[in-house]
């Protein structure tokens, strides 16, 4: 079952309510190939590649607005990524999407939240802070 999981959370509402819906398309994709639905498959997959790159910009404007240090190789993960999304996408029009496919962009998503994105949290809560209350939290580098 693909699914966000709390663990996954960046305590940024708008960056976890990406992240779900991302999941969601991944869970439709799951569905669609585990029933051989290919033409549902590919309009999946179509969906999913112009969610991810809406959701990679506002990433990285947040976290160009933070100031965030890790901002150009976070920017060049997410475009390696975009690449292999269009290349999945592509062959996805001749051709059944398999369950490995699906198995990567899950395993992906999954380990670039846990990794990546967390990575940017104590800098975006720290915006977050400067914007509601005019001076950055304490705790927060
Ligand atoms: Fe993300
Ligand atoms: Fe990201």
């Amino acid at each position: 079952m693909t699914e966000w999981t709390p663990d996954l959370s960046t305590d940024v509402p708008v960056l976890d309510e990406q992240h779900k819906a991302i999941f969601q398309w991944l869970s439709e994709l799951e569905s669609a190939t585990a029933d051989q639905r290919t033409l549902f498959g590919v309009y999946v997959l179509t969906r999913l590649k112009h969610y991810m790159r809406e959701h990679f910009a506002a990433e990285e404007a947040m976290m160009k607005a933070a100031g965030y240090p890790g901002l150009e190789q976070h920017h060049a993960e997410h475009a390696k990524f975009r690449v292999k999304l269009e290349e999945i996408q592509l062959k996805s029009i001749g051709e059944d999407i398999s369950t490995d496919t699906v198995h990567f962009l899950t395993n992906w998503l999954t380990h670039h939240i846990a990794i990546t994105d967390m990575a940017y949290v104590p800098y975006l809560k720290r915006l977050e802070g400067v914007s509601s209350c005019g001076r950055p939290d304490e705790n927060t580098p």
